[in-house]
């Protein structure tokens, strides 16, 4: 059997394509905590206080949709032995492997999944301090959540080729997925068509957390959904809308997986386990059309010719 093209360290940043950039910028900045460290026309590149160069890319497009997810590697060398797996496996590369001429620098290689999304290996960023932060401002980008319409080609994918661990399932709906001892980095969740379903950043504390949510209230936001606690990967979350209608989530203490001890479990979908401190409620309609979002073709969308190249 094939080998994983790498191993990948963490969730490093997540580009979101969206109709209302210049607002959500803003949004993302003063109301939810971020810090702009770039901003062009149609662009925005945030930060959070972690070292990561930028967690969040806002592009200008017609239609919500995710742009790309970054991971990260250990260094160019395995970004190079990346590419060379992916060739072996037919999968297309749309970048590199090389240096990336782009704002965060680094060495990197760009491929496109089986259902669109373009998926970033990348080393040697630039580094950044990390801040330090009185106000409940996310760390970085701790999951994200992807609508996809075959779970278990979805599981598949991200198994095989880039090496991810299924940590939980919610019955056959969900399957959360992790490259480091963080319960999950990605998640799927079988849906009508492939989407981006919510971003996730991580809060330092529940304190913080609870804090960010009351900044959001300030400002005259509500949850979607939540404050609650979710039972797989027992991380807080609070889901919000932002202005172009893409749901953020404000989320902590995410577990930690003992990699030799860990066991996947499946987790009914009942109340008591998707809710654990009882306080969210079940999801409402509108939660539910935001996170299903639009059609999102990604890359195909752009370049059709990749459609049904063989895996
Ligand atoms: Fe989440």
């Amino acid at each position: 059997m094939n080998q994983p093209i790498a191993s990948l360290r963490r969730l490093r940043s997540v580009e979101l394509r969206t109709t209302a950039c210049a607002d959500s910028a803003d949004f993302y900045t003063n109301v939810w905590g971020l810090r702009a460290v770039e901003q062009g026309d149609g662009q925005a590149w945030l930060r959070g206080t972690g070292q990561e160069h930028h967690v969040l890319q806002l592009t200008e497009a017609d239609r919500n949709g995710l742009g790309r997810i970054t991971f990260a590697v250990a260094t160019p060398a395995e970004v190079d032995e990346a590419a060379r797996r992916l060739e072996a496996r037919n999968i297309p590369i749309l970048a590199g492997p090389g240096p990336t001429g782009e704002i965060s620098a680094g060495y990197g290689v760009s491929f496109v999944d089986h259902e669109g999304r373009v998926i970033q290996l990348l080393a040697d960023a630039l580094a950044v301090p990390a801040l330090r932060q009185e106000e409940p401002v996310p760390v970085g980008v701790t999951h994200v959540v992807l609508n996809t319409v075959d779970i278990d080609a979805s599981v598949a994918f991200y198994s095989d080729v880039l090496g991810m661990r299924v940590s939980d399932w919610s019955e056959h709906q969900m399957a959360f997925l992790r490259c480091n001892s963080d319960h999950h980095s990605i998640a799927f969740n079988q849906a009508e068509w492939a989407s981006v379903n919510h971003v996730a950043y991580e809060m330092p504390t529940v304190d913080q957390f609870m804090r960010g949510i009351g900044r959001l209230r300030h400002n005259k936001i509500l949850p979607l959904w939540g404050p609650g606690r979710h039972g797989p990967g027992d991380n807080t979350f609070s889901y919000f809308a932002d202005p172009a209608g893409l749901v953020c989530e404000y989320t902590s203490g995410v577990a930690q997986v003992d990699e030799d001890r860990w066991l996947c479990r499946v987790w009914r979908r009942v109340p008591e386990l998707s809710d654990t401190w009882g306080t969210a409620g079940p999801p409402s309609a509108d939660v539910r059309s935001h996170m299903a979002g639009v059609p999102d073709a990604g890359a195909f969308d752009r370049h059709p010719e990749l459609m049904g190249v063989a895996r």
